[in-house]
């Protein structure tokens, strides 16, 4: 069978850990060539080594200089982008009356400012037909408690989607917003601290909530990011795909 990405150049931001490795993972196997970014030099290096057809480069999402450097670079190396996942990012809890400016600008910075410059900077070297995936939430069109910052930071990547489906309609780019549900990932688990019996807990909650009874994991996720990465979604844009195991929808 053909694989669906042969010969694609892909980005995947958050790549090291979680569903940004899962997908990073599928995406090789399916043929690209993947760039993956994170913080964490040590967690890049093991996740290339896992990936395969691989590069790893040490990026903040947050920091304008450092996407102009890995924007640099990707153009030296391969003169092109197909797909973008702009995946990095994350939140932690807080009740409404604790919230701080730290909080907020950390969940803002993460999901909102490195969404929208992981995107700006790429576009120079987004090939005609490319598709950038954006990361949303559940959280992002359903309430939860101690979690208001990071559901507003997904509505707002949501909506980042719908307007620029009309910014690049020239280009033939497609965007598409990939909202999860509760996922076993560290980023979900690290929620509950580093206590294994809360970390199960408070997966065995999300589950409750869930009405296919279980969270997803990474791979779940990443087969359709592989979805809207290839041209099996070619006439999918703007469009919010929910991988939730229907939390949202009920
Ligand atoms: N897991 C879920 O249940 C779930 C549900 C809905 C949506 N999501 C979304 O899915 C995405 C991935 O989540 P995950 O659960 O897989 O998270 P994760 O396990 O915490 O992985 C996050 C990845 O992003 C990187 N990262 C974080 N901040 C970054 C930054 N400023 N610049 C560059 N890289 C950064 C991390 O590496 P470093 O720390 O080394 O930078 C890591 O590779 C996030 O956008 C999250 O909000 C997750």
């Amino acid at each position: 069978m053909s694989k669906k990405l042969e010969g694609k150049i892909a980005l995947v931001t958050g790549g090291t850990t979680g569903i940004g490795l899962a997908t990073a993972k599928r995406f090789a196997e399916e043929g690209a060539h993947v760039f993956i970014t994170g913080r964490r030099q040590a967690e890049l290096d093991k996740a290339v080594a896992l990936v395969g057809n691989a590069t790893g480069i040490a990026v903040d999402s947050t920091r304008l200089e450092q996407l102009d450097e890995l924007y640099a670079r990707i153009g030296k190396e391969k003169g092109r982008l197909d797909v973008l996942f702009a995946n990095a990012g994350g939140g932690s809890m807080l009740p409404l009356g604790d919230i701080t400016e730290a909080h907020y600008d950390d969940t803002f910075d993460r999901n909102v400012k490195g969404v929208l410059f992981t995107v700006q900077k790429a576009l120079p070297l987004l090939a005609q037909n490319a598709s950038i995936i954006l990361t949303g939430s559940t959280a992002g069109s359903s309430g939860t408690a101690a979690f208001s910052v990071y559901s507003a930071s997904k509505a707002a990547v949501r909506a980042f989607a719908r307007s620029w489906i009309l910014d690049l309609k020239d280009r033939a780019i497609r965007v598409n917003t990939l909202s999860p549900g509760a996922t076993r990932t560290p980023g979900l688990v690290d929620l509950a601290g580093p206590d294994a019996g809360q970390q199960q807990g408070l997966l065995d909650y999300l589950a409750a909530q869930v009405p296919l009874g279980r969270v997803g994991e990474p791979v779940e996720i990443a087969n359709a990011a592989v979805f809207l990465a290839s041209d099996d979604s070619s006439f999918v844009n703007g469009a919010e795909l929910f991988v939730d195991g229907g939390q949202a929808q009920v």
